[in-house]
C-alpha cells in the first residue's frame, strides 16, 4: 500500500501530521514500525521480519531474526557518546542527599553485576527475583540481567514474605537481590529479614545478593547469602553484552488478576524496548539532551520498569529514582525537589495529587517550578478537580497535563493526549487520543462493534503493538482465556471506556473483578482468598467504591461461621493481619462489615452489583432484588452500613 508519510519519519504532535502518521501506523505497519525499530534502536544484526502476529490467536512476535541486547541500548551506546551525562539522580529518602550516577558509572556497575551473575553460574534464560529499594543498584540489577540474558523478576518492597515466596517459587528464580533494609518515609524497611522468611518455603534459590543500604546488622545465611558490594568489588567493569534473540524474554512482571493467584506478565526484549522508549519520547515531548525526567513510582511496578528505567536509558535521558513518600518530610516534597534538581517533566498517580491537594497550595507555590514543562499521571482515573488542580496550581496553566492509560500488559502507553503545538483543547478526565499504532475499539458484551461517536463499550485494541505482553509466565491458556477470548479477534483491557463527540477516549474503569485504590492494581478474589484463611469466617466479599484519596476504596463484607462469637472489631483486627502477611499492608481494606449473609442468587451467586451500591452509600438505587434467593438479607445489610461500619 502506498505511504501517505515521508520517511525518515519525524513523528510530530501537530494534529494535521499526527493524523496523518496515525493513519501511516494503521495502514502499513510493518514500514512504521520497521522503520521506527531500525532507527532508533542498536542492533547485534538487523531482523528479517517486522511482524508475524495474530490477534486470534494471541501469537505476537515482532522483529524476527533481529539480534539485540537492552542493556547496550540502554548504556553503552550512550556511555560511547556521552559518558559523563547523568544517567540516574538518585533522590534518596532524606530532601537534599541525592546521588547522580553517570551513563559510564552505571555500565561500569551493570558489568560488575552481570559477572557476579555469570560468576554465581546464571545462565540466559534463567529467573532472577529482585526484592530492593529503588536506588542505582537496582537498576544495575535489572540491566545486568538484560545484559546476559537473565529474566528479571521485580517484586514491589511493600510485598509481604509471602507474596515474595509466592512469585519467587512460580519463576522458580535461583537467585535473589535485596538490600539490608530499604528506608521510606524516615521509616525502616526490613527487606533482607523479609526475604529470609520468604524463602524458608522455596527451595529453588541458591544465592541471595544484600546490597548495603543502611548498613545495619542482618543475619546471614552461610553459603548462601552474599555482600552485593563485596562480589562486586572482585569483577571487572566489563562484560560482553549477551546476543539476544529479539522475542528473548526480558522480564516478569507479577499483576493481580480476577483469580486469586497473580499472574507473571511476560515482555521480550525488542518490541517492549521500542514501544518503551517512543512512548516516553513522544507522550511527554521528552528531549534527552537537556530534560530531567523524574516519574515518581517505584521500579517494582511497570509504570517504574518503562519510565524510570527503559524507556529514559533507552533514550539517553537524565531520570530520577525517587526513594521517598509525597508528603515526607513534608507535603512540598516533590516540589521542592523540583526546584533541587530542575526537574521539566513529573509523572505520578491521581491518588497522590489528591492527597497533596488537602495540604493546600502554599506547599506547591513556595518551591520554584519554572523547569516544568509535562506533567503527566497514570493508574486511575484523574478525576476534573484534581487535573484542574495539577494544571492550574502545580502547573500555573503554563504545563502539558498528560493523562496516560495504560497497563501492565500494554508494556507502554496507549492512550495520551501529546504535547506540542495542537489544536484540541485540554480535556480533563480523558486520555483523549490513541498513541501511533493503536486502535481502540469499544465492544458491547455480544462483541459487538461500538461504531461513531458517544458510545461506550468494552476497551480492546484491534491490532498488534510492539509492546504487547507475550503471554503469562506458565500458563498461556490464561493469557489467551483473559485477554483474547472474551472478545474474539481483539485484545481486551478489562476497563470500560467512552468514546465522545470528537472521538475522544475516557476511561469509565473495571469491567472486572478488578481495584485500582491507592494507585495499585488487586483483585478482589485475591483478597477474599486471603480473608477466607481466618478460621472465624465462613466467607467474604470485596467490592471498590469511591473514595475521596484513593479514587477506589476497598470494602469487605465479612460473613462469620454460625457457631462463632466474637466482636466485630476483632475479627476485622484479625483480618488485617492475614492481609498484610498474606498481600501487603497497602491491600488492607479501608472499610469492613460483618454481615449475617450475602446478596446470592437462587444458584448461589453473590451479587456484587448489590453489593456495590450499598458500598457507595447509594442502597437507595439498588432496582429489583427480589430474584435474589433472600431479598431480606439486602435491608440487613443496609442497616448495618448504617450503624456498623468499620473504617480503617
Ligand atoms: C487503570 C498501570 C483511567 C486501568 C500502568 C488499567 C487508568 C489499570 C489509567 C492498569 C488512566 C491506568 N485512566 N484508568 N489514565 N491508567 N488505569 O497494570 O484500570 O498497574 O487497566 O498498570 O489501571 O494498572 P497496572
Amino acid at each position: 500500500m502506498e505511504s501517505s508519510c515521508k520517511y525518515p519519519l519525524q513523528l510530530s504532535s501537530v494534529s494535521e501530521e499526527y493524523a496523518a502518521q496515525y493513519e501511516e501506523s494503521l495502514k502499513n505497519p510493518e514500514q512504521f514500525w520497521g522503520h521506527l525499530a531500525r532507527t532508533r534502536l542498536r542492533w547485534i544484526k538487523e531482523f528479517d521480519q517486522v511482524m508475524d502476529c495474530d490477534m486470534n490467536k494471541g501469537s505476537f512476535k515482532w522483529f524476527q531474526g533481529g539480534v539485540i541486547n537492552v542493556s547496550e541500548n540502554c548504556l553503552d551506546r550512550h556511555a560511547e557518546r556521552n559518558p559523563d551525562k547523568a544517567a540516574l539522580i538518585w533522590e534518596k529518602d532524606e530532601p537534599g542527599e541525592q546521588e547522580v550516577v553517570s551513563y559510564s558509572t552505571l555500565l561500569d556497575m551493570t558489568c560488575q553485576v552481570a559477572n557476579v551473575l555469570k560468576k554465581d553460574g546464571v545462565k540466559k534464560g534463567d529467573r532472577v527475583a529482585i526484592y530492593m529499594p529503588v536506588s542505582p543498584l537496582l537498576v544495575a540489577a535489572m540491566l545486568a540481567c538484560a545484559r546476559i540474558g537473565a529474566i528479571h523478576s521485580i517484586v514491589f518492597g511493600g510485598f509481604s514474605a509471602e507474596s515474595l515466596g509466592s512469585r519467587i517459587i512460580d519463576g522458580s528464580c535461583s537467585v535473589v537481590f535485596t538490600a539490608d533494609q530499604g528506608v521510606r518515609g524516615g521509616k525502616v524497611i526490613p527487606l533482607k529479614q523479609t526475604v529470609d522468611e520468604a524463602l524458608k518455603g522455596c527451595d529453588c534459590v541458591r544465592r541471595v545478593f544484600v546490597a548495603r543500604r543502611t548498613g545495619a546488622k542482618v543475619p546471614f545465611t552461610e553459603g548462601r547469602d552474599v555482600w552485593l558490594d563485596e562480589a562486586m568489588s572482585q569483577e571487572s567493569t566489563v562484560c560482553p553484552p549477551e546476543p539476544l534473540d529479539s522475542e528473548d524474554i526480558l522480564f516478569m512482571l507479577y499483576t493481580s488478576g480476577s483469580t486469586g493467584k497473580p499472574k507473571g506478565i511476560v515482555h521480550t526484549q525488542a518490541g517492549y524496548l521500542l514501544y518503551a522508549s517512543m512512548t516516553q519520547q513522544y507522550a511527554f515531548d521528552f528531549r534527552s539532551e537537556s530534560d530531567v525526567f523524574a516519574c515518581v513510582a517505584d521500579i517494582g511496578w511497570i509504570t517504574g520498569h518503562s519510565y524510570v528505567v527503559y524507556g529514559p536509558l533507552c533514550n539517553g535521558g537524565t531520570t530520577v529514582l525517587f526513594e521517598s513518600h509525597p508528603i515526607y518530610p513534608n507535603p512540598g516534597r516533590y516540589w521542592e525537589m523540583v526546584e533541587r534538581l530542575k526537574i521539566t517533566h513529573f509523572y505520578t498517580a491521581p491518588t497522590a495529587i489528591r492527597l497533596l491537594i488537602k495540604y493546600g497550595d502554599d506547599w506547591v507555590t513556595k518551591y520554584n517550578r519554572s523547569t516544568l514543562r509535562i506533567l503527566g499521571c497514570v493508574g486511575e482515573p484523574l478525576n476534573r478537580e484534581a487535573w484542574l488542580w495539577y494544571n492550574n496550581v502545580v502547573g500555573r496553566e503554563k504545563c502539558t497535563v498528560v493523562d496516560t492509560y495504560w497497563q501492565t500488559e500494554t508494556g507502554g502507553i496507549t492512550i495520551t493526549p501529546r504535547p506540542g503545538p495542537d489544536n484540541s483543547p485540554p480535556k480533563p478526565g480523558f486520555p483523549t487520543r490513541p498513541f501511533w499504532g493503536m486502535e481502540p475499539a469499544l465492544l458491547s458484551l455480544e462483541n459487538e462493534v461500538q461504531h461513531g461517536p458517544d458510545v461506550s463499550g468494552h476497551l480492546c485494541f484491534k491490532r498488534p503493538w510492539p509492546g504487547i505482553a507475550r503471554t503469562i509466565w506458565g500458563s498461556h491458556e490464561a493469557y489467551l482465556r483473559i485477554y483474547f477470548e472474551p472478545h474474539p479477534g481483539y485484545y481486551f483491557t478489562g476497563d470500560g471506556a467512552l468514546r465522545d463527540k470528537e472521538n475522544d477516549y475516557r476511561i469509565t474503569g473495571r469491567v472486572d473483578d478488578m481495584l485500582n485504590s491507592k494507585g495499585h492494581r488487586l483483585g478482589t478474589a485475591e483478597l477474599e482468598c486471603a480473608m477466607n484463611h481466618e478460621p472465624q469466617v465462613a466467607e467474604t466479599a470485596v467490592v471498590g467504591y469511591p473514595h475521596e484519596i484513593f479514587g477506589e476504596g476497598i470494602m469487605a463484607f465479612v460473613i462469620l461461621k454460625s457457631d462463632v462469637e466474637i466482636k466485630d472489631k476483632d475479627i476485622v483486627g484479625s483480618l488485617k493481619e492475614l492481609v498484610k502477611k498474606k498481600i501487603a499492608a497497602f491491600a488492607i481494606p479501608t472499610a469492613f462489615l460483618v454481615v449475617p449473609g450475602l446478596p446470592k442468587t437462587r444458584s448461589g451467586k453473590i451479587m456484587r452489583r448489590v453489593l456495590r451500591k450499598i458500598a457507595a452509600d447509594k442502597a437507595s438505587e439498588l432496582g429489583d432484588v427480589s430474584t435474589l434467593a433472600d431479598p431480606s438479607i439486602v435491608k440487613q445489610i443496609v442497616e448495618i452500613y448504617k450503624t456498623k461500619l468499620i473504617e480503617t
